[in-house]
């Protein structure tokens, strides 16, 4: 015991000491975080729309309503269909942090493929609206990407840029860069028209032009940059600021090497010389003229 006693009063000791408390506390926690998890999964065990219907009104009901009927803060979904819960929860839009006029935007999403099917079955089960497409429906397999860009050029450059890098709409609001979207999400998205977004029913756009519009879009992300580092394509404005304050920046300090490089040589020619190079220095200059940033 007396070798612990000795060693408390070293000065690492106290360090020590801290060290294994918080190792003690992570551990601690880890292990309580742990089990609230194990509590909390069995929930997820029992699939479909009764489950759906629990963790909505646990998630969402806030906003949409107990029933999904709406309230002043969010729409009803009633009819909104498996699509929408779909796209909205997998591209991290749903459950929304926002006020009611604010856009949703997109966050890491948190709940598992699982929970979001059983929130589609359930908002399913409440009347219609457009199914989640099969792999089947979003499949680019001999689509045609030539007919796709002209699609895509008529009915969704005017909001995402024709390279779908997306842009700025009215009111503060935006169409996001198309980079992130699953075929399924840009299937979905035209399914179900997001905020701003106009719905493209079949009779707009039939299954098959959107198979070949998907493959356009899926084509830009994978085509190379020719102008160089892309920055996601996250769009112009992005990318202006970026080259207009880097840019900038940049030959500001260029400029400061450049002239701070420049007066060493001539202090050390002049002082070597004992005088002033004739070019640069007028004859009445003194002959120890004060250089700002060089010692005498
Ligand atoms: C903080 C409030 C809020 C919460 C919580 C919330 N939403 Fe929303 N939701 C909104 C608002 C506002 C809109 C309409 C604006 C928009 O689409 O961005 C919306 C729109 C939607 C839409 C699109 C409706 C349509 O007709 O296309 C779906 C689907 C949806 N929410 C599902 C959900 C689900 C599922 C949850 C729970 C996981 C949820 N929301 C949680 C506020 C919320
Ligand atoms: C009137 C402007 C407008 C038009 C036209 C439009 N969109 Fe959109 N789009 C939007 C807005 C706004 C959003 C964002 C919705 C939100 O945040 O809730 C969006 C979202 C999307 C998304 C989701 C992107 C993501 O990463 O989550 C996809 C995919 C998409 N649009 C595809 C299309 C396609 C394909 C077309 C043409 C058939 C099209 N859009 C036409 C405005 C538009």
């Amino acid at each position: 015991m007396s070798w612990i006693i000795a060693r408390r009063r070293r000065p690492a000791a106290g360090y020590a000491a801290l060290l294994l408390g918080l190792v003690v506390v992570a551990a601690l926690y880890a292990a309580v975080t742990a089990t609230g998890g194990a509590q909390a999964a069995p929930t997820t065990d029992s699939s479909g729309a009764a489950a759906g219907q629990k963790l909505f009104i646990t998630n969402c009901s806030s906003c949409h309503g107990l029933e999904a009927q709406g309230t002043s803060q969010a729409p009803s979904l009633v009819g909104a269909g498996a699509a929408a819960v779909d796209f909205q929860m997998s591209t991290g839009r749903m459950p929304c942090s926002g006020g009611p006029t604010a856009q949703c935007p997109e966050k890491p999403v948190t709940k598992t493929p699982e929970q979001i099917s059983d929130i589609a079955d359930y908002i399913a089960s409440l009347g219609g609206g457009p199914a989640i497409p099969d792999s089947q429906q979003v499949s680019t397999v001999g689509a045609n990407t030539a007919l796709g860009y002209q699609l895509f050029s008529t009915n969704c450059a005017q909001c995402h840029g024709f390279a779908g890098a997306g842009g700025a709409l009215t009111y503060g609001k935006y169409a996001p860069p198309l980079v992130a979207a699953t075929p399924t999400q840009i299937y979905e998205a035209m399914l179900t028209g997001p905020e701003a977004m106009p719905v493209f029913g079949d009779g707009v756009i039939p299954p098959q032009a959107k198979r070949d519009i998907i493959a356009f879009v899926e084509q830009t992300k994978a085509e190379p940059n020719p102008g160089g580092f892309s920055l996601g394509r996250t769009g112009t404005v992005t990318e202006g600021l970026l080259a207009w304050l880097g840019g900038l920046g940049f030959l500001v300090l260029i400029a400061m090497w450049i002239t701070a490089r420049r007066r060493k040589p001539h202090a050390i020619a002049a002082a070597e010389a004992n005088a002033w190079p004739t070019e640069t220095w007028p004859a009445e200059t003194p002959q120890t003229p004060h250089l700002p940033g060089i010692e005498h």
